[in-house]
């Protein structure tokens, strides 16, 4: 396939429903056999209790339609804000917010087994509810992703998740991203960044999206050059997929400068 069959029209173009169904709602027997899911689960799971991350608020950034990046932060975290590009996606997060829709239950049972919590689903899901205060739009190439209301060094934990390589579409576009993303952590907080390596597309529903073909080395490049602290790099390589041409995936935990 050429790179001119690709699309990055995701408020015409991302079917937030087919994406959740067939990406993050497995049942936990499905889960076990899924390399990046449960990779991206672990890592999560380990970067809120080993590396020990806690902090009073905090921003998923590009959250899409799926609950699953901040199951293990909303533990460790008082209030909790979700953000995506789309309208779509964020109507779909306010409808689990408000009433409780779509539960990933397998996810869910995932990630509380992991932990050997005594939590039911239902009572994370509305632990997780109580804390989130607000689902934004987000436009990560904005120097100020979300608008003037929340201004510069206003978190003090980030997680994005598969989303600043499939939102640029060059290097340079990739770095310039993912310091304005950067300049919404406080001093000394963290960036918990989830990405996806040599990726050229994915395929959610009729639509191919474009991504960048990342390589781990840059990513780690463009992190420090921006005054982060790498403070933990994980990677796999993934397996061959219809739906995209993924190489690899990694999950890092940054610190951003004191000063
Ligand atoms: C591949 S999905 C990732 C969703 C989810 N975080 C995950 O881990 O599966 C990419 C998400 O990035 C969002 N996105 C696309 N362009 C964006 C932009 N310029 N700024 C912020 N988010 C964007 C899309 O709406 C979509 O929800």
């Amino acid at each position: 396939m050429s790179n001119t069959d690709h699309t990055n029209d995701y408020e015409g173009k991302f079917d937030g429903e087919w994406y959740l169904n067939t990406y993050y709602e497995p049942t936990l027997e499905i889960l076990e056999e899924d390399v990046y899911l449960r990779f991206t689960l672990d890592s999560l799971h380990d970067a809120f209790r080993t590396v020990k991350l806690t902090g009073g608020r905090l921003l998923d950034v590009g959250t899409g339609p799926t609950l699953h990046s901040v199951i293990s932060a909303s533990q460790h975290v008082e209030e909790i804000f979700l953000s995506d590009y789309t309208d779509q996606n964020r109507i779909m997060l306010t409808d689990w917010w408000k009433s409780g829709a779509r539960t990933q239950t397998g996810i869910m049972a995932y990630v509380l087994r992991k932990e050997q919590s005594i939590q039911t689903i239902s009572t994370r899901l509305n632990d997780m509810r109580q804390k989130v205060q607000g689902i934004l739009p987000v436009d990560v190439h904005l120097e100020q992703p979300l608008g003037t209301e929340y201004g510069s060094e206003y978190f003090d934990i980030v997680i994005s998740s598969l989303c600043l390589e499939v939102a640029s579409t060059s290097l340079d576009e990739y770095k310039k991203a993912t310091g304005n993303v950067c300049s919404l952590i406080k001093p000394g907080g963290y960036f918990v960044l989830v990405g996806l390596c040599g990726q050229s597309f994915y395929k959610v529903g009729d639509s191919t999206f474009s991504s960048l073909p990342m390589e781990l080395r840059e990513v780690e490049d463009t992190l420090e050059i921006l005054g982060n602290t790498l403070l933990s790099i994980r990677w796999i390589k993934t397996e061959y997929s219809e739906l995209s041409d993924t190489k690899g995936a990694f999950v890092i935990v940054a610190q951003k400068s004191k000063s």
